[in-house]
């Protein structure tokens, strides 16, 4: 028996010392080193072909090399397609992460059992009767999806050798480990270690590998940051676990843009694609309320019509009360001084809590015009008129700022039946017939005229 080693890792980043120290010095945090067992036995890994032991790299011309094989893979699943940037890459690794029970699985097991091709998902987590049983209230029948219940990668590889698949799954990378170090699965050498065997076996077989990869309680990825160096894509599942949707997005992608974002809904039989997400973000009532507003704003490339609610009242203590769900609280701040001090309404002395519909968070700017409606209709209990919808950013010196893309938002609100929008006098819009109503204002206090009088 080989002699057992140890050696110590830093938690956050993942490099490796010889003995134990406060600080890590590569990624200055305190308190993270830890020692692990590691035994480094004869190490075979993922065995490489005969071929590809002696093929040698060689430098090409950029313009030589063929992207033909870089085909991508349909996953049938249209939201996960856009945040991939079209399907999954041949020999890439996707990482999926998300807080326990927000449906990582869910939505993997979905995939898997749609797709057209062999897939083998693999679980360290749950039995083979209980992912059976999920798998019958998801899709019932499935040819090509195969289940794995394994946790040690070289009895995977085995398996992937006899069987072959077109794509592989992994729930959760945490769970696996190797033969080849001691220290207990979910450690930082577990993980480094499991995903170089996978990234290894991806690359030279070309199949796509999707990981599942678990959060720590600040919400990254547990394990080292260097796991997500090393994957070619890190998806982030979200959303309240109160409520019915969720998001994906993507934080990292080799093979696409950064910006896209894909909703579901869970429901009993799974996740369902929610493709036109602005009927849902909007509530359907046709009482007049006051405190409401809607906000024409973009998510990566898509349009998306946004309900937001605000309750001014009077401070019943003696400091008032700011509450933003959704919405960045100290942009509520922003605006309430603002409103304040350029459009002269007094909010000093009031309570004030935000919300976004639908428990999704928005970090466009474009939504600031419809918070300060929305602030001010429950001011003065007034309501807005339900077809009409705001899309601009608000200045600290209370101007009204033009936003990007404001043709699509336009669009976007003309097709869901607005009848007017308001947006920045300074955004230069094509010259097309719109049906809309565009109101075009300058500053906050020209807001107030259109809106009230
Ligand atoms: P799961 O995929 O197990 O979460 P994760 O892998 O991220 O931990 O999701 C579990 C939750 O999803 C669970 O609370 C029940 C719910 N769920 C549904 O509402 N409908 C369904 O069809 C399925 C399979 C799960
Ligand atoms: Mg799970």
């Amino acid at each position: 028996m080989a002699k057992v080693k140890t050696s110590f890792f830093c938690q956050n980043c993942g490099s490796s010392f010889s003995k134990w120290q406060g600080q890590c010095s590569a990624c200055k945090e305190w308190n993270t080193i830890a020692e692990e067992v590691i035994q480094k036995a004869e190490k075979v890994n993922w065995k490489v072909s005969e071929t590809s032991s002696k093929r040698v790299s060689k430098s090409l011309k950029i313009n030589e090399i063929s992207t033909a094989s870089e085909a991508r893979l349909n996953t049938k699943n249209n939201e996960l397609n856009r945040v991939l940037g079209g399907g999954l890459v041949p020999g890439s690794l996707t990482l999926l992460g998300g807080e326990p029970g927000i449906g990582k699985s869910t939505l993997m097991l979905q995939i898997a059992l749609q797709l057209p091709y062999k897939t083998l998902y693999v679980s360290g987590e749950e039995s083979a009767q209980q992912i059976k049983m999920r798998a019958e209230r998801i899709h019932p029948n499935s040819e090509n999806c195969y289940i794995l219940t394994e946790t040690k990668t070289q009895n995977i590889f085995t398996q992937i050798a006899e069987l072959s698949p077109d794509i592989v799954v992994i729930d959760s990378i945490q769970t696996l480990h190797t033969d080849y170090i001691e220290s207990s699965p979910g450690s930082i050498s577990q993980i480094r270690e499991t995903t170089t065997e996978l990234i290894k076996f991806a690359k030279e077989t070309n199949t796509p590998v999707i990981l599942i990869g678990h959060i720590t309680k600040d919400g990254n990825i547990a394990g080292p940051k260097i796991l997500e160096h090393m994957v070619d894509t890190v998806l982030q599942f979200e959303g309240d676990r109160n409520h019915v949707y969720r998001i994906l997005r993507s934080q990292k992608n080799r093979f696409g843009s950064t910006n896209e974002l894909g909703i579901y809904e869970m429901q009993g039989n799974g996740l369902r694609e929610v493709s036109n997400p602005s009927e849902i973000l909007i509530s359907k009532n046709d009482e007049d309320l006051s405190g409401t507003a809607i906000s024409a704003t973009l998510e990566g490339m898509r349009p998306l019509m946004i309900e937001i609610q605000a309750l001014v009242s009077t401070a019943v203590y003696g400091t008032p009360q700011r509450s933003a769900t959704g919405y960045n609280a100290k942009r509520l701040n922003m605006i309430l001084a603002v409103l304040e001090k350029r459009a002269g309404f007094k909010l000093g002395a009031k309570d004030v809590f935000l919300n976004i519909t639908g428990g999704i968070n928005v970090d466009d700017p474009a939504i600031d015009l419809a918070v300060v409606a929305a602030v001010l209709s429950s001011n003065i209990d007034i309501s807005i008129d339900k077809s009409m919808c705001f899309a601009a950013e608000v200045g600290l010196a209370g101007e009204v700022r033009p936003v990007t893309k404001v043709d699509q938002r336009i669009s976007e609100a003309e097709k869901l039946g607005f009848k007017s929008i308001v947006i920045s006098k300074y955004c230069k819009i094509p010259k097309k017939n719109y049906t809309i109503n565009i109101i075009k204002v300058a500053k906050v206090h020209d807001v107030v005229k259109h809106l009230f009088s």
